[in-house]
């Protein structure tokens, strides 16, 4: 199933998200549903939030990507109940958008490599490190279950040059692709 996509101005992106166990029902079907409504974006990493729910949980596919980032070759996963344990210093600059804020791109600083303890589908405990544009992808989706999106992360003046898109988009009117709705 394909959900819409909730964008920007809807409270939900705006909310800290809970932990989900293993009675969180139809668990593996909602995972496979949030990699087809990804896919069906042309997206590279969709946080549950971004479907309206506002659980620790997050899917990434950033293999499409592999070609400028060989990092990303192969990288496909689901993350649940995930925590950043470590960021380093070093901080990289690169221009992000998300599925969220259709038709926003802006240059993000974040962290170069962090760790990360989360659980696998199989609520596996696994425990990573990704550097590069693999930080950044998992940095960008774990934002969203902290209730934050990428433009928090740029400038005034960045974000006023975007404000005319924004409130647009506040009010429901977007126009892209994919299905999305303003979930109030
Ligand atoms: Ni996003």
């Amino acid at each position: 199933m394909i959900y819409p996509i909730v964008v920007y101005g809807s409270p939900v992106l705006r909310q800290e998200t809970v932990e989900i166990d293993r009675s969180y029902p139809e668990l593996s079907k909602l995972i496979e549903d949030m990699f087809d409504t990804m896919y069906n974006a042309d997206g590279i990493g969709l946080a549950a939030p971004q479907i309206g729910l506002s659980i620790r949980l997050f899917v990434i596919d950033a293999d499409a990507l592999a070609e400028d980032f060989p990092e990303c070759k192969g990288f496909k996963k689901a993350f649940i109940n995930p925590q950043i344990i470590e960021e380093s210093d070093d901080l990289e600059s690169y221009s992000e958008g998300c599925l969220s804020l259709p038709g926003i791109s802006e240059t993000v600083k974040r962290p170069s490599k962090i760790r990360i303890k989360y659980l696998n589908e199989n609520f596996e405990l696994c425990e990573d490190v990704y550097e590069h544009f693999q930080a950044r992808v998992v940095q960008h989706e774990y934002d969203h279950l902290q209730g934050h999106v990428f433009i928090d992360h740029i400038s005034p003046i960045r974000r006023q040059m975007n404000k005319s898109k924004l409130s647009n988009m506040a009010k429901g009117k977007v126009r892209c692709h994919y299905r999305v709705k303003l979930q109030k």
